[in-house]
């Protein structure tokens, strides 16, 4: 089995995708406690170590290395601080990539980092890690163009090791029209679950927030993205959908239940199966949302880290 070590590593959508490739997992990372117990609840083989990335003094060997580290500087949602501390976590990798020098590494990152205003940040996550000795490719790709039930489009980093003198190329879609298969919507990922899944959703009202844009699609779609805040986290299908009365204001078609998507049901959506979470001191509803929505679709790392060359061992 090829070997990796996984940083920022959270409740470990990214890892369950290479585990599905045959990586095994030496060691994760990461500093929330609920992410932790999600993960070991799924993967208890893992040596996860809790805590900021920067106490890490060494880090296992490994053929490959994966990171996620964190967005919020450039999240789509969020408020966007080009030079925030937050931004320089890929230093962190960089360090662990300088020490491991695996094969090969993937990062994912959110796809507002190729804007004009962010290029910058990418442009030197580039060059730091071509300058440790790797050639360096990168690719916004969909969720949804790789079966997972959700538009989500995330940027990927993938470098391979200068001495090995290849190149990465990156998977051809394999979902959505003239592909090998359709995609996969809401209907086939969450349609057999309760209706109505008390104390698994985020009951609060509808804030005028919410309602200035359209939060839900039918049945025969794609979700939207599922995001970590459970208060923005998109309409159920089973809620009357939503009319434009005018520029960011949005009403309910007719009075009716309506819900937001439950944490499983988010992670059903994010293609991770049936996520088991752990009931432990630290899994509030909030924090359920928030891993799942940080994480990576198993199915979309897989298919990056199954386009990796055939270099293992
Ligand atoms: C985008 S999420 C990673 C998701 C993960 N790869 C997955 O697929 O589930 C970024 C993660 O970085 C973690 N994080 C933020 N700062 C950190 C630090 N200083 N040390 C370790 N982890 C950190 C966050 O708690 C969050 O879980």
């Amino acid at each position: 089995m090829p070997t990796a070590v996984s940083l920022f590593s959270g409740c470990g959508g990214s890892d369950a995708g290479i585990i599905r490739v045959g990586f095994d997992v030496l060691m994760a990372n990461d500093i929330l406690p609920y992410a932790r117990d999600v993960y070991l609840a799924n993967h208890a083989e893992t040596d996860y170590r809790l805590g900021d990335v920067a106490s890490i003094d060494t880090f296992p060997s490994a053929e490959l290395l994966v990171g996620c580290y964190p967005c919020q500087g450039f999240s789509q949602g969020g408020v966007r601080k080009p030079d925030n501390k937050i931004n320089k976590l890929y230093l962190e990798f960089a360090r662990a990539l300088t020490q491991v020098k695996p094969k090969s590494f993937i990062v994912e990152n959110v796809s507002g980092m190729v804007r004009k205003n962010f290029l910058h940040l990418l442009e030197d996550q580039i060059k730091v890690f071509s300058e440790v000795g790797y050639r360096v490719r990168a690719e916004v790709l969909n969720a949804a163009d790789f079966g997972v039930a959700q538009e989500r489009r995330r940027i990927f980093i993938v470098g391979l090791r200068e001495d090995l003198g290849l190149d990465y190329q990156f998977p051809t879609p394999t979902h959505g029209p003239d592909r090998g298969h359709p995609y996969c919507n809401i209907q086939q990922a969450i349609g057999d679950l309760p209706e109505w899944p008390e104390g698994e959703f985020y009951a609060r009202k509808f804030h005028w927030y919410y309602l200035s844009r359209d939060r839900r699609r039918d049945w025969g779609k794609l979700s939207k993205t599922i995001v970590a805040n459970p208060r923005h986290m998109p309409l159920h299908p089973m809620s009357p959908p939503l009319h434009k009365l005018e520029h960011n204001v949005w009403r309910f078609a007719y009075e009716g239940r309506a819900r937001r998507f439950s944490y499983r049901e988010a992670a059903r959506l994010q293609g991770f199966g049936d996520l088991v979470f752990p009931d432990t001191k630290a899994g509030s509803l909030d924090m359920r949302y928030t891993v799942v929505g940080n994480a990576v679709p198993p199915p979309l790392f897989e298919a990056v880290a199954r386009a990796l060359p055939d270099v293992w061992d």
